[in-house]
């Protein structure tokens, strides 16, 4: 039987003392429920508001390609430095220790391979990603494609069931060889994906107008690293994108495949965290490597 006399009375109601109010960090999220607020926080740092995310969901799609051979080896070190990573839902059970307890980007849709143009892709179901304890669903969307309106259905399910769960969905834009990587273009595919239910967006860099493109997105963008180029120019990347307004990367190939993947990750933190210019972080990569 629960007590009901004797206690201490309650007297502490700060009276006077107005209700703080609370405001989210991140744009666009101020109205999200709260199991999306707290995996968003787990995903961007709460000081800076960014975040560095380290993709390896590239077999899906391309095999083992270089620097994914064994993703023991070449990744699993690596984990201690990402603030998030991304994956597949097979390597993250294969490869990945389930005690390295930091947010999962979990790759959400498949269907094609390098083999093939992009045709009919699916998506998997939410209880893998409640099961795999995920902190958003990545989802490939192209715009513009053959297949655009399949993938933007994929986008609105699977935004419908995370607001079901409390789980981000990430819209991941996919450029097909046709299309240009220009602002009008990703000014389209990032704001599609956020008007149909998109917690975060993942994009391109451009050189020109990228700044626009952000700000017509009412969500975070992260964005890609693309094709491996030499160090110095991928940082410059991050540091430019971070400049215009991008809320962090979510790189693969420009870590992995440095010549020092750990320098490198370290270097591109510093750039999206602590504010290093690009020739700052080339000299922290050199003096780390
Ligand atoms: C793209 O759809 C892949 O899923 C990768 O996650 C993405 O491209 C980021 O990797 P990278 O920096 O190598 O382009």
């Amino acid at each position: 039987m629960a007590d009901a006399e004797g206690l201490k009375d309650a007297d502490n109601y700060g009276i006077n003392i107005p209700v703080s109010k609370q405001s989210y960090y991140l744009k666009g999220l101020e109205h999200a429920d709260w199991g999306i607020k707290d995996r968003m926080s787990r995903i961007f740092n709460k000081k800076s508001g960014k975040t560095v995310m380290l993709a390896f969901d590239h077999g899906y799609i391309m095999g083992p390609t270089s620097g994914l051979e064994r993703i023991d080896l070449s990744i699993v070190p690596l984990l201690e430095h990402a603030d998030s990573i991304m994956c597949s839902r097979g390597i993250l059970r294969s490869c990945i220790p389930p005690t390295f307890n930091k947010p999962i980007s979990l790759r959400f849709s498949a269907g094609t391979t390098i083999l093939n143009e992009l045709n009919d892709e699916c998506i998997i179901d939410v209880d893998e990603a409640i099961r795999l304890n995920a902190s958003c669903m990545a989802i490939m969307v192209s715009i513009g494609g053959k297949y655009e309106a399949k993938t933007i259905r994929n986008l609105v399910h699977t935004a419908d069931m995370g607001n079901k769960y409390g789980i981000p969905t990430l819209g991941v834009t996919a450029v097909g060889t046709e299309l240009v990587r220009d602002a009008r273009y990703l000014s389209l595919a990032t704001r599609v994906c956020a008007e149909n239910g998109a917690t975060f967006v993942k994009t391109y860099y451009c050189e020109e107008g990228f700044e626009k493109v952000v700000a017509a997105c009412p969500v975070p963008i992260v964005i890609a690293g693309g094709k491996k180029l030499p160090e110095n120019e991928a940082l410059e990347v991050a540091y430019k994108a971070i400049s215009d307004g991008a809320s962090g990367v979510d790189m693969g190939r420009n870590v992995f495949q440095a010549e020092n993947p750990i320098a490198m990750i370290k270097a591109v933190k510093a750039v999206v965290h602590d504010g290093l210019t690009s020739i700052q972080a080339f000299e922290l990569y050199n003096d780390l490597k």
